[in-house]
């Protein structure tokens, strides 16, 4: 049966714990689908994701990925951290886009300041033991939760694009216009769901993310969960599946954090903990990234029947044990190595 993709509100959450390759999927839909707003929802500037386009790559931490495509607006939900220092710094790094014409911050959004950074940095649990990015998100949740923490709305730095992402979103969304939520982080940090007390410091489902941008739970369409064919983790914490880093090397996956540039743990795909995350989110659809490590002779393919048998039994094998189709396959970093099913499976 066709079905029309089109005129949809979308999800992306990461079912992992991060990196997952969120942005790429984010970039890849954003040309395709051709959203008129883009609302950022997830923790705050602890993300750090990859665009890349045109050769240049981009590391963003609060912008939405989803910037390279000029037509939609460009949102931060109210649940979203913002650190105007980082935020600013983004504006100007990719002015070409023109950002400045097109982003919007909630006026409610919680603001990171110095004292918060310096405190995830120095404070022995958080640094150490839990390995947080440092980036002052955990202890401005504190602050939040204490009702303490400044909003976007005191910061005069940030008053060019303040507004009301919630009322924004609902009006495109009543319009019948495309509107996409990106989710940061991953499924396996949330505060609630995840690997506790080895987790960020909020949740982060899918549920949360319309919260964050300020939609109800019936506006959503779809939610579309990453994977990564080869799971990576940073910080400390249980990760059931995981390599050794020579096992990793041998098979060519050495990745550091985008934020804090760590090296990142690589393990091998949990079937049962991508059905749970599928679960927690209400996931939809799976899109899948590093075909090309889990098979390097998938590299950059654009079609699905080029794809090798090992490659489609793996996938096979995700749908089955999850129960989700698998529509989106990225087989590079690049925004065209991806194989898109949706008009088949969906
Ligand atoms: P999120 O944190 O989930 O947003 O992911 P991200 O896009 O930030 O990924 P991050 O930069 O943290 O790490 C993923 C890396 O893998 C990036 O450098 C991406 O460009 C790259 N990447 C994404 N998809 C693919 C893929 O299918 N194949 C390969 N080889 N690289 C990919
Ligand atoms: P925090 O969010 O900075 O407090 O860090 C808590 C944990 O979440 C640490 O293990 C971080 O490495 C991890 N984390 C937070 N944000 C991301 C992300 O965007 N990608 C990967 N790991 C993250
Ligand atoms: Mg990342």
């Amino acid at each position: 049966m066709e079905r029309v993709i089109l005129l949809t509100c979308t999800i992306i959450v990461g079912g992992q714990w991060g990196d997952e390759g969120k942005g790429k999927i984010i970039s890849y839909i954003c040309d395709k689908d051709k959203p008129s707003i883009i609302a950022r929802g997830g923790v705050g500037p602890n993300a750090g994701h990859t665009v890349n386009i045109g050769g240049k790559s981009y590391g963003i931490r609060m912008i939405p990925t989803g910037f390279p495509y000029k037509e939609a607006k460009l949102a931060i939900g109210a649940g979203v951290l913002v650190d105007p220092e980082v935020l600013l710094k983004e504006v100007e790094m990719l002015k070409e886009f023109n950002i400045k014409e097109r982003l919007i911050v909630d006026y409610r959004s919680g603001i990171i300041e110095e004292k918060h950074k310096i405190m995830d940095r120095k404070d022995e649990h958080l640094a150490k033991e839990i390995g947080t990015t440092g980036s002052g998100c955990g202890p401005a949740n504190v602050d939040r939760v204490l009702r303490v923490l400044k909003q976007a709305k005191d910061v005069e730095e940030l008053k060019d694009f303040l507004g009301d992402v919630s009322e924004e979103v609902n009006d495109a969304l009543e319009r019948g216009d495309n509107v996409l939520i990106e989710g940061t982080q991953g499924t396996l940090l949330s505060l609630y769901y995840g690997t506790y007390p080895y987790v960020t410091s909020k949740d982060t489902t899918a549920s949360s993310f319309a919260a964050d941008v300020g939609i109800g739970p019936t506006k959503v369409d779809e939610v579309i969960v990453v994977f990564k064919s080869y799971p990576t983790r940073v910080g400390a914490g249980p990760f059931p599946t995981e390599m050794t880093l020579e096992e990793a090397e041998k098979l060519g996956i050495v990745e550091y954090g985008t934020v804090t540039g760590r090296r990142r743990r690589v393990g091998y795909f949990d079937f049962e903990l991508a059905r749970k995350a599928c679960r927690l989110n209400g996931a939809t659809q799976i899109a899948l990234t590093g075909l090309d490590k889990y098979d390097k002779d998938c590299y950059g393919a654009t079609d699905y029947n080029s794809l090798t048998e090992k490659a489609k039994e793996f996938i096979r094998k995700i749908e089955e044990e999850t129960g989700v189709p698998v529509t989106i396959i990225s087989t590079g970093p690049e925004m065209h190595q991806t194989i898109d099913l949706r008009s088949e499976k969906l």
